[in-house]
């Protein structure tokens, strides 16, 4: 019995170490086993050939999309490739009614024609480093947390001034392990990144939020930019003399047909996982925060719904709001049913007693042993601390335009008070577009109905400790007439004349206006209970995470664990391979074009496709690409990915490029909290697809001739 318990519990962090999957690795830390570990999945690639300080190797030719996605270069001029969500809004931002590359697609003929991005950029890691050491230096143990904590910021502070590096590189150190390990990172931001190409949404987005997070899935989600650099090849500010990035690093590209089977490695930016969390935390999650933000989005999506099924206008006003407040509220909901199916709280607390064996055997620090009675406490003094700030946020930030102005505009009121009139200028001029441009794609009817919801759900779940009893819910239709008609927060031409006032003036505005004055009330209770207090628990929660996971490697006996998520550089890897989503269910793992004309609507705004598709079907038009007469579309993995690997390249065993990483299925989005390897997958659009559609539908030969392609 305690043999298979054993077993038992060792899969849980280990489930993997032997079979098919390599998880959010460090790439400097490419161990020779992790090496020969792939090598018996087939790869043929070496350590040295991922990653390399002083080498041209694959690090350099992946980069982070502008701060959120990843990106990969395949061509000697600095070509990349991302996701076509991630270069969404530059897409947008470049559209109009006659130009319509949302709609239509875009595609460039010559460098002349591609398209600057004001504020986007890219990064490179050149070189990952442990510096641990140095950031711990003058820390011991007679030191309490707090003190711990502000030595650590100012070595932090330091090192990022004056660890080695050219005069175009930056130095980031980030924080691994819950604060128990730091890496310094060298990067180079390049500044001027133009749009090249992009296909139409009806592939770029096909079956947009009904198939998001599914499979099976059709989407060719994938669009071409490049970097321009200055003359000498290094960053610079965006200017017509750039010139294309040179680079010997860029993936070359093959189009032999996949398989079942096939080993792959994902390389890119994954945002944030929390894998090594105690059970209460995943419990808490689980019964308490994802059903209070399901909840909030459901009563939004179904307003919104509601309005753009009656209204050409509203729906396309309110198709990229509604699928970005979907896109979460899908994936907890798939986070919470994968979490109970596998039973994830269970095998928690079945860890956690065997940590406390090991604990009383290897004789770790005493503390241990009551470790999980203290996170107990913690998330129950908790518990009603992070509701209110997750339904604040959900109420006040993210889901109703007129309450996130009325922030915004209390920031700008605050950064006044406290830091003075130049501030307050710089912010204005910061804010000025985004608060003006809320206007663009809004609907007071739509938008007025999502504040009366939101408003009573605040009065009916908000709780009490941290409720406005000022507010009575019963009023909440003569309040909002009220607000929605003499409000500045509702009138465009008011708010721009607003934001060209100096301070005095523009607080005695807000100081009389119904809509600001509403909201500033809930806003204050914000910044002056829920968020301290927030940061107060929140601290002491975080001290203890740090110490269970540094319990958790002592039990593994130091070696190596992989490291949650946090924004930085990580390889994965895995093999093609589908999925049992339900009892006597199975997914295979490459979907075809023909899966498209099964889903095809014609015009519906989800699964619409262009003719040229339907042509290039019929005639099964797919050579290069496909010589079998199935045109392959996207392809599942085994590959651990999260939010920020948009946009990842697939490799093959040769270190070739097959395809873009963009989603996650639904039965599988609880990786988060727990990776899973058997309903856990990563979805990737297959490179042939994408090259089909940019040679066949854009008829773009320029691109397919600057990219390396290997039959
Ligand atoms: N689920 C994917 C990722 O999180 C794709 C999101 C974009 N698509 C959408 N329908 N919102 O973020
Ligand atoms: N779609 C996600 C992204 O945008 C990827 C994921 O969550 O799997 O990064």
């Amino acid at each position: 019995m305690k043999k298979i318990l054993v077993l038992l519990l060792v899969t849980f962090l280990f489930q993997n170490s032997r079979s098919q999957n390599g998880r959010m690795i460090i790439p400097s830390e490419l161990s020779n086993d992790l090496i020969s570990r792939m090598q018996e999945m087939g790869s043929k690639l070496t350590a040295d050939a991922i990653y390399s300080p002083d080498k041209t190797s694959l690090n350099d030719a992946v980069i982070q999309f502008n701060g959120g996605c990843t990106g990969e270069i395949v061509s000697p001029d600095g070509l990349i490739l991302t996701n076509h969500h991630c270069g969404y809004s530059a897409i947008q931002s470049h559209s109009t009614f006659e130009h319509n590359y949302v709609k239509d697609g875009f595609w460039s003929q010559s460098l002349a024609e591609e398209l600057p991005n004001p504020g986007m950029y890219v990064t490179f890691v050149r070189k990952i480093e442990n510096i641990t050491d140095k950031v711990m230096e003058g820390i011991d143990d007679t030191m309490d947390e707090t003190q711990k904590k502000s030595m650590i910021q100012k070595n932090i502070n330091r090192l990022e001034k004056t660890l080695p590096k050219k005069d175009w590189q930056e130095i980031q150190i980030k924080s691994f392990y819950d604060g128990n390990s730091y890496y310094a990172f060298t990067i180079e931001n390049y500044k001027d990144i133009r749009l090249v190409a992009a296909p139409p949404s009806s592939i770029g987005k096909f079956g947009a939020d009904t198939d998001n997070w599914m499979w099976p899935r059709h989407t060719g989600d994938f669009s071409v930019f490049r970097i321009y650099a200055g003359k000498n090849n290094r960053p610079a500010e965006y200017s017509p003399d750039n010139v294309p990035y040179h680079t010997d690093s860029y993936f070359k590209i093959s189009i032999k047909p996949k398989k079942a089977g096939d080993f792959f490695l994902i390389y890119g930016f994954p945002g944030r996982t929390q894998e090594y969390l105690p059970a209460v935390a995943v419990q808490q999650k689980v019964e308490v925060i994802n059903p209070a933000r399901i909840k909030t989005r459901k009563t939004v999506l179904d307003i919104m719904k509601s309005y753009m099924s009656k209204n050409d206008t509203i729906k396309l006003q309110y198709t990229a709001k509604y699928a970005r407040i979907a896109n979460y509220w899908k994936k907890w909901i798939g986070e919470n049913q994968g979490i109970k199916r596998t039973g994830v709280i269970e095998k928690k607390k079945d860890f956690e007693k065997y940590f406390i064996s090991q604990a009383q055997a290897k004789k770790m620090d005493p503390d241990y042993l009551r470790i999980f009675n203290l996170f107990e406490n913690l998330y129950k003094e908790n518990r009603d601390i992070e509701l209110a700030r997750n339904y604040f946020i959900e109420i006040f930030y993210l889901n109703n335009d007129l309450l996130k102005r009325a922030l915004l505009l209390y920031n700008l009121k605050q950064t006044y008070e406290k830091q003075g009139k130049e501030s307050f200028a710089e912010l204005q001029k910061k804010y000025a577009g985004r608060l003006t441009g809320s206007f663009k794609n809004y609907n007071t009817t739509v938008d007025k109905d999502i504040f009366k919801a939101l408003m009573k759900l605040y009065a009916a779940y908000m709780p009490a400790a941290y409720k406005n009893t000022s507010f009575n819910p019963d009023n909440i239709d003569d309040i909002a007439e009220n607000i929605y008609q003499n409000s500045v927060l509702n009138n465009p031409d008011e708010l721009k004349k607003l934001l060209h006032k100096g301070p005095k003036k523009f607080i005695k505005i807000l100081d009389n206006d119904p809509g600001y004055l509403f909201a500033e009330k809930f806003i204050k209770d914000y910044y002056q209970k829920i968020a301290p207090d927030y940061q107060n628990i929140r601290s002491k929660i975080n001290n203890l995470q740090k110490k269970y996971m540094k319990g958790i490697q002592q039990v593994f006996d130091n070696r190596p664990l992989y490291p949650d998520a946090n924004g930085t550089l990580r390889i994965t890897y895995g093999v093609i391979k589908g999925y049992e989503p339900h009892d006597a269910v199975y997914y295979f793992p490459i979907s075809h074009v023909k899966g498209i004309i099964e889903k095809y609507i014609p015009g519906d705004y989800e699964f619409d496709i262009p003719k040229k598709l339907i042509d290039l079907y019929k005639n099964k038009d797919y050579k290069p690409y496909s010589n079998s007469g199935e045109m392959p579309v996207d392809f599942l993995g085994t590959a651990h990915t999260t939010g920020g690997n948009s946009g990842s390249p697939a490799i093959n065993k040769e270190g070739e490029l097959i395809g873009i990483n963009f989603d996650r299925v639904w039965e599988g989005t609880m990786s988060d909290l727990y990776y899973d390897q058997k309903i856990c997958r990563n979805i990737m659009v297959d490179i042939n697809y994408v090259l089909f559609v940019i040679d066949k539908i854009g008829n773009d030969k320029r691109l397919i001739k600057e990219m390396s392609i290997t039959k």
